[in-house]
């Protein structure tokens, strides 16, 4: 039975096969998810990101999670948000859609991810989580080896939102 949930908490924290990391197309770290993330994994990260070249807006490329209790973490760059009218939506489809690719090709059963785009990127929560939660559920009718993915949320206000879109998506 695979599942979908969405929770409250550090994705930092998350012992998933992969977690997701919303970077941005350097790959060097930053702050939010990102620097959390790099705080916690220790600087192999760093060492690890500087070897792949950086990463297109809605690509995604995978390293070990080093000192993190995830096995892998999957870097992708969502968009940032100006406006609506530069395929912002698309290529947060893409960010969802490529990272829980490269999760299934590494034969991850459970897979963690953070509300990419919606902090410092400024995509309008209230559209970027019917988004993702459309992309996660076609996504789970399909894959083989991912069995669970976890929406990790850092506040209420994100879980709310997300829990909203799961809502109307079941209805
Ligand atoms: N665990 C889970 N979610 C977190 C954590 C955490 N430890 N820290 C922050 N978040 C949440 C934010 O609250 C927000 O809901 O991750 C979501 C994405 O916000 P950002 O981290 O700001 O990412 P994003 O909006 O995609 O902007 C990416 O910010 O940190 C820089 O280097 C990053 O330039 C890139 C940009």
């Amino acid at each position: 039975m695979k599942t979908f949930k969405i929770i409250l908490g550090d994705i930092t924290t998350i012992a998933a096969d992969a977690i997701v990391n919303a970077a941005n197309t350097t790959l060097l770290g930053g702050g939010g998810v990102d620097g959390a993330i790099h705080r916690a994994a220790g600087p192999e990260l760093l060492e690890a990101c500087r070897t792949l070249n950086g990463c297109a807006t809605g690509e995604a490329k995978i390293t070990l999670g080093y000192r993190l209790p995830a096995k892998y973490v999957i870097h992708t760059p969502g968009p940032i948000w100006q406006g609506g009218n530069h395929h912002e939506a698309r290529l947060l489809q893409n960010s969802y859609l490529n990272s829980l690719a490269l999760a299934e090709s590494r034969a991850c059963r459970v897979v963690a991810l953070p509300s990419i785009s919606t902090g410092v990127y400024h995509f309008p929560l209230d559209q970027a989580a019917p988004i993702a939660v459309r992309i996660i559920h076609s996504f789970l009718e399909t894959s083989e080896h991912v069995q669970e993915v976890l929406m990790v949320c850092f506040d209420e206000k994100t879980k709310q939102a997300y829990e909203k879109a799961e809502l109307a998506f079941r209805s």
